[in-house]
């Protein structure tokens, strides 16, 4: 009986933690979202601003990193008639990178 009470245990030991190193671990990107965007993006759904999956299909990735820094001078380029969104001037160009590829992964396969 205890051996099998052990048995089981190392087994659910073994099954968790295969489960922990399989999971994939979230991206940079996927990280720096969840802190600075999530308010205003969702991944798919339209929230204040639009979805991640929009702009990935409508823009560039330098269309993206330029609105993350400076959205005061892109809005207009990319067709709003005011800005409501603030400018995230302070990430530095690894993180710009890693958001604009993560936004990028949601872009509709053709
Ligand atoms: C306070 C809300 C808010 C936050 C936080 C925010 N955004 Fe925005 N975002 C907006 C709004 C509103 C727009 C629509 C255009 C505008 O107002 O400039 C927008 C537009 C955009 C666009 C261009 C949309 C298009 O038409 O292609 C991109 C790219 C973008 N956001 C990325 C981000 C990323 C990445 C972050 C996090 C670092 C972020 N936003 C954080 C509100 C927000």
């Amino acid at each position: 009986m205890k051996i099998k009470i052990a048995s089981a245990a190392l087994m659910v030991a073994a099954v968790t933690s295969s489960q922990f190193l399989c999971a994939s671990e979230p991206s940079k990107g996927e990280i720096l979202f969840k802190e600075y965007c999530w308010g205003c993006h969702h991944q798919t759904a339209e929230a204040f601003g639009p979805s991640f999956k929009t702009i990935a299909n409508n823009r560039t990735k330098g269309e993206i990193i330029a609105q993350i820094a400076d959205p005061d001078n892109t809005y207009k380029q990319l067709g709003y008639s005011r800005n409501s969104m603030p400018a995230f001037g302070d990430l530095n160009a690894s993180q710009l990178e890693a958001l604009a590829d993560y936004i990028m992964k949601f872009k509709d396969k053709k």
